[in-house]
């Protein structure tokens, strides 16, 4: 696969990804995302691979948004069909069956924070800076947006957020929950690092449950919820990891999960 605006190598189950366009704040272009929707594709059928990494290369930007100069060139038509290939990139990583971490490295604006939203979990370096700032530019959000930022915060402060354009400081990011963890830019790769780590060790299978089952639970009521949950759980039991998890504990050694 040609990697010309972003690399991913594997090592430990991690793959590492890395949007590599510094010069424009790593800006997401449409061959960037064409290089992305085709890595998540391969990423998700490699069995190897059991946790994505996602930074953008450089100090000071996870991903400053979808490449203005190429939105600049769009028609009506264009457009929609630019956000529907956006948002059909940002879901394939959010269904992708594999937990994925953002280390938001700096800037995470527009397209940028929505690549972040679509990752599992988010870590940002204390200096980072999160926003949606489409209205700044007489456009809304395109990536996702204007959903996955109200799903995770709420309806009053992605509205706040999505209205004003103005983007929030880490500090803020946590208390709102954007991201759950926060670290020294230097301490950032080494945290995020730590956590995928974790994440690693676990049954892939029971990762992809507990994942699916939170994610997809949030789009029912109550009652499904609890039901799917339940199901999701003897699904779990299932699994050869499960007898392990409990022998394990009983035997009080480390479990050895065998789908890793
Ligand atoms: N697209 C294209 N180029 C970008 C870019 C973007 N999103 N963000 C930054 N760049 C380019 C700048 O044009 C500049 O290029 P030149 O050196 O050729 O002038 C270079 O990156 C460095 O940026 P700045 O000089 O602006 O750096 P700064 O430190 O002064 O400011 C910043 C940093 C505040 C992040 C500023 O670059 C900025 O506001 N960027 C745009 C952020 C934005 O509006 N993002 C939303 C895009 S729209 C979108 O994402 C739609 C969607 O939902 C799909």
């Amino acid at each position: 696969m040609a990697e010309k605006n972003l690399r991913c190598n594997i090592e430990d189950g991690i793959a590492h990804i890395i949007i590599q366009r510094p010069k424009v704040l790593n800006a997401l272009n449409r061959e960037t995302l064409v290089e992305l929707d085709e890595l998540l594709i391969q990423l998700g059928t490699d069995e190897k691979v059991r946790v994505l990494l996602v930074r953008g290369e450089g100090e000071k930007a996870f991903v400053a948004g979808a490449d203005i100069k190429e939105l600049a060139e769009n028609s009506a038509l264009s457009s929609n069909l630019h956000a529907k290939f956006g948002q059909s990139v940002m879901d394939r990583l959010e269904n992708l069956g594999k937990p994925s971490i953002a280390a938001i490295n700096g800037y995470a604006l527009g397209g940028g924070l929505e690549l972040a939203l679509a990752c599992t979990l988010r870590i940002a370096s204390s200096n980072a800076k999160l926003g949606l700032p489409e209205i700044t530019l007489g456009i809304i959000p395109g990536f996702g947006g204007t959903q996955r930022l109200s799903r995770v915060i709420g309806r009053g402060r992605a509205m706040h957020m999505i209205l004003s354009g103005r983007p929030v400081s880490a500090d803020d990011a946590l208390a709102f929950g954007i991201v759950s963890e926060l670290a020294a830019p230097e301490e950032l790769d080494a945290r995020a690092l730590d956590l995928a780590h974790t994440l690693a060790g676990y049954s892939a299978v029971t990762l992809r449950l507990a994942e699916e089952t939170v994610r997809r639970g949030l789009e029912m009521n109550l009652t499904d919820g609890l039901a799917y949950e339940a199901s999701q759980f003897g699904l779990a039991a299932a699994s050869d990891d499960y007898q392990e998890g409990m022998q394990a504990f009983l035997g009080k050694r480390a479990p050895a999960f065998k789908h890793r």
